[in-house]
């Protein structure tokens, strides 16, 4: 049993050990809430990007993919409302440690939690990066690094139309950068001011919204239980209270996890109404407005938003994952990864780095990897601590060529859940774990 408190530091420990994730430009001192990922890190993030796109986009025949830019029109912000209102309550300690802290996260708003001291009264914080365009550093040049990906995708509604194929009912999906300069930051990569976004905006007639809202908020629940293997009771979708909503959002259901300092919500699914597209039509005085082909109508459609964040499907899927158990006396650490989600799919290694052995371990290596992500362990060495090794960090199969394996032409596939091991043919090698993938 892992004690619920430590989980979180296990994670951090295990992350920077193993080559997850380290803290950005460590080596002078890091810099607060940006964040570096290392090789199986980058893998998997890799992978959450591409199993969202192609469950979100390359399986359906109603979303379409974009990349808009990370810096825009400034004008863009001003419509959205974020150079408004994208701001959280800023309050300072007055006393001795002069913290700043988001005074809606406070439980007490008159003292300091770090010092005990008195706070100031909150004040309004833009969270948008700013910078110039051009070489000039005037008013006229300011841009903002964007806080969302989300604007990109009205801002081309348009064009997307124009363009190719689609019809309402239909969605635009774009992954990429954005940037809040969050005021609190803490639980490791949860909140970030470097993030990477995964978000969709599916247009619909006005009127069929709250059906589909509901539809994107069992979709994205399946998504997480059945395509990344998230325990299903650390999950649920938490409609919002009308005090909690957003702006923009006729209604919102988050989707949370129980993490091990309480529910946070790792997806956001908004109903956002038509109001980007008005306020967009308002500001630029274009026409965004939609004709449908069949009916002759011509209207503003809703938009019923999915938004997660990497970061967050990352630090959900290795909580989830992380287990500690007793072999023989001694702590086995295991990310118990789903098997489309792992890193490393499948490692390679041959017993020893005697010659012999090399040339049968790089034909296996030959066969699978065209096939699954695939290490190749040479390293030789003690063979229990290599398949600890791959148990932290979560492969699901080690392949391991022995010295049996020159004379009846058999390996040995070594399961990671429940250290079974199995000898099979190498020609009847890519059939069986085509059977252990399915
Ligand atoms: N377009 C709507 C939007 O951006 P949001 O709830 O502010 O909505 C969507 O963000 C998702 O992006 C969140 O559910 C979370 O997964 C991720 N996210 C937002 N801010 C984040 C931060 N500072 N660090 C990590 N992830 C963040």
């Amino acid at each position: 049993m892992i004690v619920r408190e430590q989980l979180m530091e296990k994670v951090v420990a295990l992350c920077k050990r193993r080559g997850f994730v380290y803290p950005s430009s460590e080596i002078y001192g890091g810099l607060a809430a940006f964040y570096d990922y290392g090789p199986y890190g980058t893998t998997l993030r890799r992978t959450i990007r591409n199993l969202w796109w192609r469950s979100l986009v390359e399986l359906r025949d109603d979303v379409v993919g974009l990349e808009s830019s990370i810096i825009m029109n400034p004008r863009v912000w001003e419509a959205s409302g974020h150079v408004g209102g994208f701001s959280d309550p800023l309050v300072q300690c007055l006393g001795e440690c002069k913290e700043r802290w988001r005074a809606d996260l406070l439980t007490d708003t008159q003292r300091c939690p770090k010092c005990g001291g008195p706070l100031s009264e909150p004040r309004q914080f833009n969270l948008m990066f700013k910078t110039f365009v051009g070489p000039v550093e005037d008013s006229a040049s300011v841009a903002y690094l964007r806080p969302e990906t989300a604007q990109g995708m009205f801002v081309d509604f348009k064009n997307v139309v124009n363009s190719v194929r689609v019809r309402v009912p239909f969605g635009i999906a774009q992954q990429g950068r954005s940037f809040r300069n969050e005021i609190t930051v803490q639980n490791f990569i949860f909140r970030v001011r470097e993030l990477e976004q995964m978000e969709m905006e599916f247009f619909v007639r006005p009127g069929t919204d709250d059906e589909w809202h509901s539809y994107w908020v069992r979709e994205r629940m399946r998504w997480f239980t059945e395509e990344l293997g998230v325990t299903a009771s650390r999950l649920r979708a938490r409609p919002h209270q009308k005090d909690e909503l957003s702006h923009y959002s006729k209604a919102t259901s988050d989707i949370e996890y129980d993490f091990p300092f309480g529910w946070g919500e790792v997806e956001g699914v908004a109903n956002r109404t038509d109001f980007d597209l008005r306020a967009h039509q308002e500001h630029s005085r274009e026409d965004l407005t939609y004709l449908d082909p069949e009916t002759n109508e011509r209207y503003l459609p809703y938009v019923i938003e999915p938004a997660l964040g990497v970061e967050r499907t990352m630090i959900v899927l290795l909580l989830d994952a992380y287990d500690e158990e007793d072999v023989r006396g001694e702590t086995r650490v295991v990310l118990r990864f789903h098997r489309h989600v792992a890193p490393v799919q499948v490692a390679v290694m041959p017993l020893s780095k005697k010659e012999e052995l090399i040339a049968p371990a790089r034909e296996v290596l030959g066969l699978l990897r065209p096939l699954y992500r695939t290490e190749y362990d040479q390293t030789g060495g003690n063979i229990g601590r290599r398949y600890r090794r791959q148990d932290e960090i979560g492969t699901p199969f080690c392949i391991t060529i022995d010295f049996d394996t020159l004379n009846d032409r058999a390996v040995t596939i070594r399961e990671r859940d429940s250290m079974e091991q199995e000898r099979v043919p190498i020609g009847g090698l890519r059939e069986r774990l085509r059977e252990r993938f399915a």
